[in-house]
């Protein structure tokens, strides 16, 4: 078994979650010759990883290269053309349903109700999650003080600014504490200082012991997660830390990284 040992040297948050050494090398995903067809086209082909406990792992990509097809099919919402994959303990072929209790999703369309009060959506979700309402009552004030969001909980969703908005979803996509939660792009178009707190968040998960998997088309958050694949054309054409990818491609950054294995993409999308 291969021994990984993370911590996240590059990120500007280390040291603020405790989260420097993860001892339980327990895998929460794994991804066996994964593949996803449409018709005559192959979406995501045959990818294999692991991701372990803890972990906060990258999956990048040009867009089109596959990363949300291959995210909805790990949380069983879309059945594989072929291959394997296991994510909290759970096939996501057999399993879809246990699949889907056992983890967060943010997809990449906003998935929060805009013509809900904050928190209608989050009574309305911790009830789909399956908590009773003592639970999310205190949830709910926990949460909105964390996100110093007191005058925001009897506001429209759709009134919010579109960072306020983010973090509200991510913080109700794990509000019933799952082992995994999988983010398909969630700082896509906010300014750098919001992402900057938005990742605050996704540590202070990740120090409570949830994994996380991610995708994003910025290169600085590429830097602060534990290891990152780069998918090209449906294929994982590298996976490993920021430092060792900078290191084989002897780039100064993931941007440099990234671009030279983008550039060979000859899949066309938007
Ligand atoms: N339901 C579908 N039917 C046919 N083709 C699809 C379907 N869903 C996705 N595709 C195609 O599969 C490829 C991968 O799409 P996908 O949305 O997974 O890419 P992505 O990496 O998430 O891109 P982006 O960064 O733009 O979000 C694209 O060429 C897309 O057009
Ligand atoms: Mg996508």
């Amino acid at each position: 078994m291969k021994l990984i040992f993370f911590t996240c040297q590059n990120s500007p948050f280390r040291g603020l979650g405790g989260r420097d050494t993860i001892n339980n090398m327990e895998k929460v995903i794994v991804a066996e010759s994964l593949t996803k067809r449409f018709g005559h086209f192959t979406a995501v082909d045959h990818i294999s990883f692991e991701v372990e406990k803890g972990e906060i792992f990258g999956f990048l990509g040009a867009n089109g290269a596959g990363k949300t097809t291959a995210m909805r099919m790990l949380c069983g919402l879309s059945k594989q053309t072929s291959g394997k994959g296991v994510v909290a303990g759970f096939d996501i072929a057999s399993q879809p349903e246990l699949v889907k209790r056992n983890i967060g999703y943010m997809s990449q369309k906003f998935s929060l109700y805009g013509d809900l009060k904050v928190w209608e959506n989050i009574e309305l979700f911790g009830g789909i999650y399956g908590m009773t309402d003592e639970q999310i009552k205190l949830k709910t004030d926990e949460l909105m003080i964390k996100l110093n969001f007191e005058e925001e909980r009897n506001k429209l969703v759709s009134s919010l600014p579109l960072g306020f908005k983010q973090k509200l979803a991510f913080s109700v996509a794990i509000f019933h504490n799952p082992r995994v939660v999988f983010l398909d792009e969630p700082t896509g178009g906010v300014d750098p200082i919001t992402r900057r707190k938005f990742w605050e968040l996704i540590y202070d998960a990740t120090a409570h012991g949830i994994t996380v998997f991610v995708t994003t088309h910025y290169m600085d958050e590429a830097e602060y997660c534990d290891r990152v694949s780069i998918m090209v054309d449906g294929r994982i054409e590298a996976l490993d830390s920021p430092a060792n990818l900078k290191k084989q491609y002897q780039a100064k950054n993931m941007d440099e990284v990234f671009q030279q294995l983008a550039r060979k993409a000859k899949r066309v999308d938007s």
